[in-house]
């Protein structure tokens, strides 16, 4: 039996049977009917039996937005994803809490992306996108996911923190290991594993923070958090320190990647599209917003219930699971028109909910989407086409929507 077989007829399932945490719809690259069966004729659908327990989905963009946006009701503690995380390590992340104390922690880090940082940081980031561009080989095949996107997402994320170059592979690591243990995502990352890594992660920041001295003419994230008042003293709270910076590796590591990767991926599946880039290299910063709802490189946040409440006819109970899949709201036509296409010069291309809504609206929106940017012109200066070769390997998660592997060939201008 081929794995697609082993999914069940997202047609004539029974609504009840409908399972959106299966993480082989991913795999498989088979989730869009189910979502638009569930938009259609379930859009608040509760799934009594998974192996993450019971839980509501939301699969409609304005209903999406009307959960994210309300705090009070649809509260971000315990955790953000459909698992339940056994923690181990009382690390404090602001993703994972409410106001008012998510808000005085978000508002101690957000200086670290306004607009004035972000633009000392791009000469930075282009220099290291050229680098690997003009490293990487012509007509010859090779995995993109590896020498292009995971390659620019680990340095990206060094100069960031102005890492040590030669050991910025920790960064991906400490990044894989904070979400890979098997409750979140069915990782396989063990408990010493994770303890020990951690405990690294926490003692290099320390060390790199104290040698360190927040000069004005520093444009890395510690120097940044060492200067704002707010956060000149962040190192001697460390399970907060260590959550911060864990937040800021995490959250620019897979999402850029396998946006750097899906971006390819479209423009070969959609040729009009890329030819319309070939034509006009200013249509990028729209393209990259298409790039990033289209990929949608979180499928989802999680919620849970903080009182019983009636929501589109629905009776959710206090303490259940709510479910806003960002992947379903993006290919919602009523929100969205033509959302299953990929179009480049779209009037309106942020309008999606990959970012999220409200108090946890991504923090990093303006910085990824920069970081796409510069990948794309350097690429646009470089050559012609980026060709896909083969199908992509994507990766096994229900909330990591991304990529393994990608052959491509390149050709020249
Ligand atoms: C295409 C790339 C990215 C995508 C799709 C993405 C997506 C998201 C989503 C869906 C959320 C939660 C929103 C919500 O609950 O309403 C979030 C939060 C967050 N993201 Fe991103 N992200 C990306 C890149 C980045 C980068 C580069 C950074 C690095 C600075 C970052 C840092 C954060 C932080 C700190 C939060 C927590 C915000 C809060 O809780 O207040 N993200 N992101």
């Amino acid at each position: 039996m081929n794995k697609a077989e082993q999914l069940p007829d997202p047609l004539t399932t029974p609504l009840d049977q409908i399972d959106v945490s299966d993480a082989r719809l991913y795999e498989q690259d088979a989730w869009r009917p189910y979502f638009e069966r569930l938009r259609k004729e379930d859009p608040v659908h509760y799934q009594a039996h998974s192996p993450f327990g019971p839980f509501w989905s939301v699969t409609r963009f304005e209903d999406i937005v009307a959960v994210d946006s309300n705090f009070e009701v649809f509260s971000s503690e315990p955790t953000i994803v459909i698992g339940d995380l056994v923690e181990d390590i009382p690390i404090e992340m602001f993703i994972a809490m409410d106001p008012p104390k998510h808000d005085d922690q978000r508002r101690a880090v957000q200086p670290v992306v306004a607009p004035r940082n972000l633009a000392d940081m791009e000469t930075l980031i282009r220099d290291r996108v050229v680098e690997i561009l003009d490293n990487l080989p012509l007509g010859e095949p090779f995995d993109w996911v590896e020498r292009v996107s995971i390659n620019l997402t680990t340095q990206m994320l060094a100069t960031l923190f102005d890492f040590p170059f030669d050991q910025r592979q920790k960064l991906t690591y400490w990044s894989d290991i904070a979400t890979g243990s098997p409750e979140i995502a069915g990782g396989d990352v063990d408990h010493e594993e994770r303890m020990a890594g951690l405990n690294d992660c926490l003692q290099t920041f320390t060390q790199i923070w104290n040698e360190r001295s927040g000069g004005q003419d520093s444009f890395d994230l510690i120097s940044l958090l060492q200067r704002d008042p707010n956060t000149a003293d962040l190192v001697d709270r460390p399970m907060e320190f260590l959550g911060n910076i864990l937040l800021l590796i995490v959250g620019g590591n897979d999402t850029t990647r396998n946006s750097a990767t899906g971006g390819v991926l479209a423009l070969n599946q959609n040729p009009a599209e890329y030819d319309k880039l070939r034509a006009n290299p200013g249509l990028i910063p729209s393209m990259v917003s298409e790039i990033i709802r289209w990929q949608t490189p979180l499928a989802h946040m999680r919620r849970t219930a903080t009182r019983d409440v009636e929501f589109k006819g629905k009776q959710i109970k206090k303490g259940d699971k709510v479910v806003m899949w960002y992947l379903s709201g993006n290919h919602d036509d009523t929100a969205i028109e033509n959302a299953n296409d990929f179009i480049i010069d779209r009037a309106n291309p942020r309008h999606h909910v990959s970012f999220g809504f409200g108090v946890h609206r991504c923090m990093g929106n303006r910085l990824a989407e920069m970081q796409l940017r510069i990948l794309w012109e350097e690429v646009m200066q470089r050559f012609s086409f980026v060709e896909v070769l083969a199908e992509p390997e994507r990766v096994r998660s229900n909330f990591v929507r991304g990529y393994k592997a990608l052959q491509v060939r390149l050709h020249a201008l």
